[in-house]
């Protein structure tokens, strides 16, 4: 008899072609959930989740980084880090360029998120 969990499933999001993106970080809504595409120092693509890790407010893009108005978390716009609270960041994924068109692969179910 086996005691491991269940691997968590995941879903391929089609984030577009890479040459429609814009000035990043670009903001992405796939159905009801909404995400900012942005790129870090090594030039890898990451799609940050627009909900907040501390409660889940929503996540807005405010002057050079993105702000949660719940609390007043900030995170910095290449990775997610938070800037002003305690070590976290943003529900982070990462993003795989395949013949042009990008994809993130994102866990189904949220409480796994983090
Ligand atoms: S829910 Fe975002 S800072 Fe509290």
């Amino acid at each position: 008899m086996s005691t491991a969990e269940p691997a968590s499933s995941k879903r391929e999001l089609d984030l577009g072609a890479e040459s429609s993106i814009g000035e990043l970080p670009f903001p992405l809504s796939i159905g009801p959930d909404h995400y900012f595409l942005s790129r870090d120092k090594d030039g890898a693509y990451h799609l940050l989740s627009a909900i907040c890790p501390h409660s889940w407010g929503r996540i807005v893009r405010w002057d050079n980084c993105f702000m949660c108005p719940d609390h007043g978390w900030r995170f910095e716009l290449k990775e997610g880090l938070c800037v002003n609270g305690p070590r976290s960041r943003m529900y982070t994924f990462p993003v795989k360029v395949r013949d042009g068109q990008l994809y993130a692969e994102v866990p189904e179910d949220k409480a796994k998120w983090g």
